[in-house]
């Protein structure tokens, strides 16, 4: 990227924030944000990364109290096990409990998976919810560029290495779920499959932004996948809106004056922020339905290069490629519907789980 082409991500996603944040204005100013109900939810299991804190712990605190059994993807122990203390007591929900996952790290991504599924318990919703924004240019233990490899390719992974235990624990008129939280910054985002690892002038904003939009076309085509086999798997994306959390902490000192000076105004808490995810992860309305962009609880349209299936097909190939996993789209896409148990695992990891 050129020094002027990282000047213009950066304007461009704090126009993106400004318009957001004038929008959730307006919302407050009208009667504010009102959550939505959820139906209870006994006896189904999610993993939700990086629940320890923010939109992630708000997450799983929701869908503790809807009574499913939740396990916090987290890559700091002492602070995720504070973190499940407090929900089982604020939830009276003891079913809540952490697993070591470092998104930044594949073989990390690959233990968490093994490890999960010794626990010979269902999955049926994955929300793919941690994420890091606009670090200092530095890579992930892969040595991916960090927002690249652990926003996107550790999700991309880690979903991956889940499917096969979602699509044994969906079934007709009850799917499993996998939500993947994007951001607005998205819409404003762009990918060059030369350079995805950011080399050049580095733009922490358009990293970040970057790493949202290629989550969006990863939703898309695992979706694509998923339909073309008739899984009882759903997969969509949800946008949080801006939401004052510590997500914040390497943005422009300007922007962190205005978070904690208006914040409460102008920001969703870390609450409302997560009702889009919950409202994913468990409405009725979505049964059986994916490759949805959600937004204050409502479908809208993503960027219009989310939706272009070559672009989403070569980005799938190529993080097959990085995380060291078979590409079955061919198979899949050629073939279309297979019978279910020939097709349990959409992408066979080379090396086994
Ligand atoms: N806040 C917003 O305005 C906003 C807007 C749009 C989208 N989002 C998206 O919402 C998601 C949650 O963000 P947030 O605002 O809740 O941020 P946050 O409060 O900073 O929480 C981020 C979570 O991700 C975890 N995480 C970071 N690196 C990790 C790693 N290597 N392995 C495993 N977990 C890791 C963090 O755990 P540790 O701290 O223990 O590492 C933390 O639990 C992110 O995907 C973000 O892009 C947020």
């Amino acid at each position: 990227m050129s020094p002027l082409s990282a000047a213009r991500a950066a304007l461009r996603v704090y126009a993106m924030g400004a318009v957001v944040i004038l929008a959730q204005l307006l919302r407050r100013c009208l009667g504010g944000f009102a959550e939505p109900a959820f139906p209870q939810q006994a006896g189904r299991v999610a993993v939700v990364t990086g629940g320890t804190e923010g939109i992630g712990y708000a997450t799983c605190k929701r869908l503790a109290r809807l009574g499913m059994h939740v396990v916090i993807a987290g890559n700091d122990r002492a602070k995720a096990e504070a973190a499940v203390r407090r929900i089982q007591e604020e939830t009276l929900n003891d079913k809540v409990e952490f697993l070591y996952c470092d998104l930044a790290s594949l073989e990390s991504v690959r233990g968490f998976a093994h490890e999960f599924k010794e626990k010979k318990i269902p999955l049926h919703v994955l929300v793919n919810n941690a994420g890091v924004m606009m670090v200092p240019q530095r890579k992930t233990v892969d040595g991916f560029e960090e927002h690249f490899g652990l926003n996107y390719l550790g999700h991309f992974l880690l979903t991956n290495l889940l499917l096969d235990t979602l699509q044994e624990s969906g079934c007709p008129g009850r799917s499993a779920r996998v939500v993947t939280v994007s951001s607005a910054t998205h819409y404003v985002g762009e990918l060059d499959l030369g350079n995805l690892q950011s080399r050049g002038c580095y733009s922490p904003h358009g990293a970040y932004a970057g790493s949202k939009l290629a989550l969006v076309l990863f939703t898309y085509h695992l979706q694509r996948l998923l339909a073309a086999q008739g899984s009882p798997v759903t997969a969509n994306a949800a946008d949080p809106g801006v939401v004052n959390t510590g997500l914040y902490k390497h943005v422009f000192w300007g922007t962190r004056l205005v978070k904690k000076l208006f914040g409460r105004w102008l920001f969703k808490t870390p609450d409302e922020g997560a009702w889009t995810s919950v409202y994913t992860a468990v409405t009725p309305e979505l049964e059986g339905l994916g490759g949805r962009y959600l937004y204050n609880e409502k479908e809208t349209t993503s960027l219009a290069v989310t939706y272009d299936r070559d672009l989403q097909q070569e980005l799938w190939a190529r993080s097959c490629v990085m995380t060291g996993i078979r590409d079955v789209t061919p198979d899949i896409l050629a073939e279309g519907r297979l019978p279910r148990r020939e097709t349990a695992a959409l992408s066979p990891p080379l090396t086994g789980v």
